[in-house]
């Protein structure tokens, strides 16, 4: 039986995601959380579709394990290929992470959209059906994020290296006049001080965080699943990677925060 003061689970292939648990952790400060970082299998871009869904299965069967009432697939990659497959196989909520083209083809004025996303997310039928559906008379430049994942994997979120390589990938969508420009990765958010040094004042970088937290809110209170408890809330971070780099993203931790190395 789902108590509503059970912790939400999110999974990601790594430590992107922890941009999306921090919006969770600002809109929603009285729910415990279960964060899952899957940096042993990072990049999800590169793999196939069908490794993609058993990484997300296995993933998800952690949290179900773990009494989690509501899955945020903190991962654009793990969204496009796997979250129909999860949603018919098991029965709590899903939360999934797609790339803000609706908002960015709203607010544009020059019509030109630029999306940095992984090859997975780029190449998945979600992502041409989203684009078909909200975009509309505008003008989508795609570019794939090459190297960034395992870069922001490594700790590398700033520098003259990291400005060298974004700049590359990014110049030639500014070059064609786009004004917004969609992070397709949850990863990339960490690059967002970088990216502002380097993009023209007239692009607007799109990060969709804060909506995929006002949306976690829509469907716990949906589902009944608020937690209501007064008790503290508790913050479980699990990697299979490097817990030094795991904490340097988590600077502002407190005492009720875990973190673990977890072989999964
Ligand atoms: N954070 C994941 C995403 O949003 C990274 C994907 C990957 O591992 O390639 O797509």
């Amino acid at each position: 039986m789902t108590s509503s003061s059970n912790p939400i689970g999110l999974f990601d292939s790594g430590l992107g995601g922890i941009s999306i648990w921090q919006a969770i952790h600002a809109m929603l400060p009285r729910e415990s959380t279960l964060y899952l970082a899957d940096s042993k299998h990072a990049p999800y871009g590169e793999k196939t579709k069908s490794e993609i869904i058993s990484l997300a299965e296995k993933n998800t069967e952690y949290l179900l394990a773990k009494n989690c009432k509501l899955i945020i697939v903190a991962c654009n990659t793990a969204t496009t290929q796997a979250i129909s497959h999860l949603r018919n196989t098991y029965s709590v909520p899903f939360i999934g992470i797609e790339p803000a083209i609706k908002p960015a083809a709203l607010n544009t004025k020059t019509k030109k959209v630029g999306v940095l996303a992984t090859k997975g997310t780029l190449a998945s039928s979600l992502f041409h059906s989203t684009t078909n559906l909200h975009a509309a008379g505008v003008e989508i430049f795609e570019r794939e994020g090459t190297g960034l994942v395992e870069r922001v994997e490594s700790g590398e979120v700033e520098g003259p290296d990291m400005e060298a390589h974004l700049k590359e990938l990014v110049q030639s969508m500014v070059d064609q006049g786009i004004d917004q420009l969609v992070l397709g990765c949850t990863h990339y958010p960490f690059l967002i001080p970088c990216l502002e040094r380097i993009l023209p004042k007239t692009v607007h970088i799109v990060d969709c965080s804060p909506a995929v937290a006002r949306q976690t809110a829509a469907i716990l209170l949906q589902n009944g699943l608020e937690n209501t408890s007064d008790n503290q809330p508790q913050h479980q971070f699990y990697t299979n990677g490097d817990i030094d780099l795991l904490a340097k993203f988590l600077p502002h931790r407190r005492p009720n925060f875990d973190l673990a190395y977890l072989d999964f």
